[in-house]
């Protein structure tokens, strides 16, 4: 970051001295007014409950401007790596910086296929989760568990084990997911197949069993593979901040991407996905394009608690620029499915027509996020509801060790501790038991 010109001067109205405070311009996006010494020079803190105005750190991974509705890896437009890459050279983007050449993308790609085993012993963790667990819960405590199975590259502090950690999550994302899918069916695990692509083998764990010739279709593959790459990396969201605070303690890697897991759990960020097309269903049940006016009066009403589930967001206040790919991967998957006629699919396509027509959304800057279709999609797939959570995970460990091993590296780094305003009860006596 480069110290701007100006400063900003913060001045107050009971006498206390006002103070100038640094700005620094980032290489694009809004400067940072940098109050890092504000306490020790006023006694105060800051107050902003949800990050809406604080930068935490300072980042060259992701830039997203919100009111173009521009989403840029390493500087690289999202269109422009979902149509000419793959998510192996988006993965070599995000943790290196750069796009790999022909044998870079090699030696990457094998190293990871080269890690996408996972320790037996695995298998007999998970035996002991219900078999209808949610695969979130199943994920969150076997990402942990990997530091268990993995002694030798737990020290975060240790550039070697944070390279072999990096590699081992993003290979061995898939091959988890895979299992707890396979455990809840009932299914026989599959191991990985390194002859596939990073997809196809997804593909082949999930929906191949030992009796049959399992053959990856190349468009499924495909759509898989970019769903990864729109979901690699998102800058500061909840989950990445939850990562890079959990990270600071300096606690081990699958530690901190474990509590990443967990946090995108909730429908306010990765189970946004499953709720939008529970959602769907719904008003399918209800029914469906007839019974949309019904619907969006409920989304208006504030008193009702409903929210149309796959629009909205804290950055874009514009089309979400993975929504516009995840709806052209949408009407592939479903011609080549022959699902054309998908009625969820047609239900999406009116309640977004009608949402963005309609002056509550239009003056809130509501537009569809790429979960509005990343379900219809999955779904067409094959892969169950309560799995897309999951698989959004798997697709956005790459994002969360890039963004790790950034702070880790980052010689400003220091634990992450927020303040607060306390107004809580101001100092009392406990009273005797028989006194309360
Ligand atoms: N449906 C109806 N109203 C909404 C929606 C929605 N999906 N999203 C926001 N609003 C309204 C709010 O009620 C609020 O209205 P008000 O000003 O009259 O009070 C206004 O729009 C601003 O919304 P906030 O909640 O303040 O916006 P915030 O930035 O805090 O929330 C969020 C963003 C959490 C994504 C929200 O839009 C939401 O809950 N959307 C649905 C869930 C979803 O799709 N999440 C996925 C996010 S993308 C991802 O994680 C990959």
């Amino acid at each position: 970051m480069k110290l701007a010109d100006n400063k900003a001067t913060l001045s107050f109205s009971n006498g206390t001295p006002s103070i100038d405070l640094p700005v620094y311009h980032g290489s694009v996006g809004p400067d940072v007014v940098d109050i890092r010494k504000l306490y020790a020079q006023t006694g105060m803190f800051t107050y902003d409950p949800g990050f809406l105005s604080t930068a935490a750190t300072q980042s060259a991974i992701t830039y997203i401007d919100g009111d173009k509705g521009e989403l840029l890896y390493r500087g690289y437009p999202i269109e422009q790596l979902a149509t000419s890459c793959d998510f192996m050279e988006t993965c070599h983007l995000l943790l290196y910086g750069n796009l790999p050449n022909a044998v870079q993308k090699k030696d990457f790609s094998s190293l990871v296929t080269n890690h996408t085993m996972v320790h037996e012993q695995m298998q007999f963790f998970l035996r002991g989760f219900r078999r209808d667990a949610h695969p979130m819960a199943i994920m969150t405590g076997l990402v942990g568990a990997l530091s268990a199975f993995y002694h030798d590259s737990t020290d975060i502090n240790n550039a070697e084990h944070r390279e072999i950690s990096a590699i081992r999550l993003i290979a061995k994302m898939p091959t988890l997911v895979a299992m707890a899918y396979k455990y809840t069916i009932g299914q026989p695990y599959m191991y990985p197949k390194n002859s596939l692509s990073y997809s196809g083998n997804f593909l082949h764990m999930m929906f191949a069993n030992p009796c049959e010739e399992y053959k990856v279709n190349p468009v499924l593959e495909r759509a898989l593979d970019r769903i990864f790459i729109l979901h690699a990396d998102h800058e500061q969201n909840a989950s990445t901040s939850t990562v890079r605070l959990c990270g600071s303690s300096g606690t081990n890697p699958f530690a901190a991407i474990a509590a990443g897991v967990a946090c995108l759990w909730g429908p306010a960020h990765g189970g946004a996905n499953e709720a939008a097309l529970n959602m769907l269903g719904d008003i399918q049940k209800n029914g469906g394009v007839e019974k949309i006016g019904d619907f969006i009066k409920q989304v208006k009403d504030k008193n009702s608690g409903v929210k149309l589930m796959g629009f909205g967001h804290r950055v874009y206040k514009n089309y979400d620029p993975r929504a516009k790919l995840m709806q052209e991967t949408c009407k592939e998957v479903l011609q080549e499915m022959g699902l054309e006629k998908d009625p969820l699919f047609k239900l999406a396509m009116a309640l977004e027509k009608i949402a963005l027509e309609d002056d509550y959304f239009v003056s809130r800057k509501l537009y569809p996020n790429v979960d509005f279709y990343s379900g219809i999609v999955q779904r067409a797939i094959g892969i169950p509801v309560p799995l897309f959570t999951a698989i959004f995970a798997l697709a956005r460990t790459v994002g969360w060790i890039a963004q790790l091993n950034e702070m880790i590296g980052d010689p400003e780094y220091k634990i992450g501790r927020p303040r607060q305003l306390f107004t809580g009860a101001v100092p009392r006596d406990v009273k005797p038991l028989a006194q309360r």
